[in-house]
């Protein structure tokens, strides 16, 4: 063995200092070459030119933003897109996302400064057809069907770019990396090029990453630590409603989210989500229970149904939609010791209404309200929301930014908060009953009516 010389997996990358027959990394077998993957120098944001400055100095340095023109997207951004930033956008399959930045691609081409959208997925008339129907007929939208790396970056050479677009990451192949697309060498290598275009010449770039629910095998996962920001697409199928977060973001924070509603004329921006989410609600069903939670920094009303029902399985069933289902286990539990009521040999079905999945521990207590709502057929107040955390001993729990929840219930129309008794202070805007223990819910709960 040469010196220095080392082995590397053709399909993951894994390196050995010696020729194995089969990769520890990922299994394959006679996998391994002798000669290292060519890498284009990959540079972090620290490479051009750098010297040791003040951070004082540093910080004047700002980076540069350019609004998107969806303010949905920029607020996601934490203002727009940062001049050489590597973005990763991740989603299932169908979910949107050639939609999405198809839209902020017409909406950042001007003359002078094109938009390159590179599509390894559809050919160029198939993408020209989505543009004609998201109403884009920009010239200087550029289309580029393409999938060697090379080839790209040969073609980008004499352009200015405001922004690169690459639909898919795991369609796009890089020289000398032997595996097919979308392997884990590839997806690395691939992106290792679009870092060295964002970095050196300062442009923008989002790389469009398919993720499946079986967790993303060459996918997102493996770029996560490599990009800037990771943006994430995702919605419920059959549901209008799509929520873009963004997952890491080193220009900005993470807490933001927007709403997009998938139409027939592409994504639009929801600016009043919590008055969309409760557009179909029928008030004074028993089993619903108008939640406050709060996503990101955004407080966001809710409708949480419940639905329990006599359960004719000898293990009776559990179904959360939109929230977790351990969690809800746990609420039932905490129920049943502290109500005397029993769901054994009940089937629970729990839904958070419009597509939307939240992990809050805020929403616990209207959960806990909807379903003794259904459990006992009796309606919560029309005209009240309710929010809280509940523990394992039935206590009912503080939470997180309530002045902002409350405001944002009083703001439409609401007249009542059931929320935690700690939370109760300075409620001018609407009727706050504190509440200590999970089972003063039921005392809430309307008598029947007639
Ligand atoms: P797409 O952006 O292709 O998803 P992804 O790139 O994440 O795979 O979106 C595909 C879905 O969106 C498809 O089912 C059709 C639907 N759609 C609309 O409902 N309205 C529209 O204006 C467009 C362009 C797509
Ligand atoms: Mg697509």
């Amino acid at each position: 063995m040469k010196e220095g010389e080392l082995f590397f997996c053709a399909e993951c990358g894994h390196e050995s200092r010696k020729w194995l027959g089969r990769c520890p990394g990922c299994g394959g077998w006679n996998t391994f070459r002798n000669r290292p993957a060519p890498v284009k120098p990959s540079l972090g944001p620290a490479a051009r030119g750098a010297r040791p400055i003040p951070v004082t100095e540093a910080a004047r340095a700002c980076h540069d933003r350019t609004p998107t023109g969806l303010p949905g997207v920029d607020r996601v951004l934490g203002g727009g897109l940062v001049e050489g930033a590597l973005v990763l956008l991740a989603g299932e399959p169908g979910i949107g996302k050639s939609t999405l930045f198809l839209q902020v691609a017409g909406a950042l081409a001007s003359p002078g400064r094109p938009v390159v959208y590179i599509s390894g997925e559809e050919s160029a008339q198939q993408v020209a057809l989505r543009a004609r129907r998201l109403g884009l007929a920009s010239e200087s939208l550029l289309l580029l069907p393409e999938t060697s790396c090379e080839a790209v970056l040969t073609h980008l050479e004499p352009l200015e770019p405001r922004l690169v677009v690459v639909d898919s990451v795991q369609t796009m192949v890089a020289d000398g990396v032997e595996s097919v697309a979308g392997s884990p060498s590839q997806v690395r290598q691939v992106a290792a090029r679009f870092q060295w275009l964002a970095k050196v010449r300062g442009i923008p770039v989002v790389l469009v990453g398919h993720v499946t629910k079986d967790g993303a095998i060459a996918g997102p996962k493996l770029l996560e630590h490599l990009v800037d920001v990771v943006l994430s697409l995702e919605g419920e199928p059959g549901h209008d409603l799509r929520v873009l977060r963004a997952v890491k973001n080193r220009f900005g924070t993470v807490a933001e989210l927007a709403l997009f509603s998938m139409t027939g004329s592409g994504l639009e921006h929801v600016r009043n989500p919590s008055a969309w989410l409760l557009e179909d609600r029928q008030s004074g069903a028993p089993g619903s229970a108008i939640a406050v939670a709060l996503e990101g920094t955004v407080p966001l009303l809710v409708e949480v149904q419940a639905l329990v029902v006599p359960s004719a399985l000898g293990t009776p069933r559990r179904v959360a939609h939109g929230l977790d289902g351990s969690r809800l286990a746990l609420l039932l539990a905490v129920l049943e010791r502290r109500t005397g009521l029993s769901f054994g040999d009940r089937d629970i079905f729990v839904n958070v209404v419009g597509g939307l999945s939240l992990r809050e521990p805020g929403l616990d207590l209207a959960v806990a309200a909807a379903v003794l709502s259904s459990m006992i057929d009796r309606p919560l107040p029309s005209d009240a929301v309710v929010f809280g955390e509940i523990g394992l001993l039935g206590e009912v729990r503080g939470v997180s930014r309530a002045a902002e929840r409350i405001r944002e219930a009083a703001a439409l129309g609401f007249a009542r908060a059931l929320l935690p008794e700690r939370d109760t202070g300075g409620t001018a805007e609407l009727e706050a009953s504190g509440l200590r223990r999970v089972e003063e819910l039921l005392r809430v709960l309307s008598p029947p009516s007639g």
